[in-house]
């Protein structure tokens, strides 16, 4: 089979897919996207793309097992520890002091894989604020695709291997051990509002004033990177901050965010008001430099 060939018959299964289960993978970057594919049919023995079509038609659990093959849902708790000190002790207080004590603080976990980062900001917020204020102020919605890791994530359970990156006094603060496991403390738990979210179809959570979306953007081409962007600067409130994961991209160019700290990630919202001001500043210094384009560099 020709290069062309293969491509029609991979077209051909994601059509199928977004007509069968309604998952829409065009945004999704196609090499990568390809090579999960590939390593699904390894597993499975299967040869070509008509015949794995065929198999997702004839085994109805096929879809479940492609899907966790696509999405990988490494995650952990303080995932890269620098970048979370630093959204603690440089961003996090001035972000709350910009509110008064008894209003609401907003979070979003998105691509919130099997709760750990949700998790992890439980711990900080409540470092910061204390238990009670967090559980009368902070809500935090924990959204990703994969119905699989939602349940993991809700059910709180993790072994102690898991829990390596939590310092021993946090992990006797917040966890309960049962068993050889562990589990997050229900009274902060329930604070946590998890659900299934599609970041390519469904419509943003709003008024926030922290949202974290680690480790998940770079599924995605750059020109859906860019929808999704807009959609996460909507999603903010105009005082609100970014933190995106250590491998994904700047945000150099965009109009839409400001570095508060580009090695760790993390952006302020630009106020849409603000955003056009940006815009055509950026339009004038690329009419004297005319050859810097990409998607993401003009949201
Ligand atoms: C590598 S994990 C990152 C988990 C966590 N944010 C972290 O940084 O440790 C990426 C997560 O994005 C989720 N994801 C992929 N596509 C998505 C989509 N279209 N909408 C929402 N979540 C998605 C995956 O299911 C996976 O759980």
């Amino acid at each position: 089979m020709n290069n062309s060939d293969n491509d029609r018959s991979f077209v051909a299964l994601l059509d199928y897919l977004k007509r069968s289960q309604g998952f829409d993978f065009s945004g999704y970057k196609r090499s990568s996207l390809q090579r999960r594919v590939q390593k699904q049919m390894n597993v499975r023995g299967i040869a070509t793309l008509e015949d794995y079509t065929t198999y997702l038609e004839t085994h109805p659990d096929e879809f479940a097992s492609l899907l966790s093959t696509i999405l990988i849902n490494v995650t952990g708790f303080f995932r890269d520890a620098a970048a979370w000190s630093y959204l603690q002790e440089q961003v996090l207080p001035s972000l709350l002091a910009l509110k008064s004590a008894d209003t609401p603080i907003r979070v979003w976990s998105a691509g919130c894989a099997s709760g750990e980062e949700a998790y992890t900001l439980v711990m900080l917020l409540t470092e910061i604020l204390g238990a009670s204020a967090f559980r009368q102020r902070v809500k935090i919605y924990a959204t990703d695709v994969d119905e699989a890791a939602l349940h993991q994530a809700r059910h709180a359970s993790y072994s102690l291997q898991a829990l390596q990156a939590v310092s021993l006094e946090l992990r006797n603060r917040y966890f309960e051990p049962i068993g050889d496991r562990f589990t997050f403390r229900a009274d902060l738990r329930r604070v946590v509002i998890f659900g299934r979210h599609n970041l390519v179809q469904d419509a943003p959570i709003s008024r926030l004033d922290l949202l974290v979306c680690r480790n998940t953007l770079m599924y995605f081409n750059a020109e859906m990177q860019a929808r999704i962007l807009s959609r996460l600067h909507f999603a903010l409130s105009n005082t609100g901050i970014l933190f995106l994961g250590k491998a994904e991209m700047l945000l150099t160019h965009t109009a839409l965010f400001t570095p508060i700290n580009r090695s760790h990630r993390l952006f302020a919202k630009v106020p849409k008001v603000h955003v056009r001001d940006r815009l055509n500043q950026n339009q004038l210094a690329e009419s004297r430099a005319p050859d810097s384009h990409s998607a993401v560099n003009h949201l």
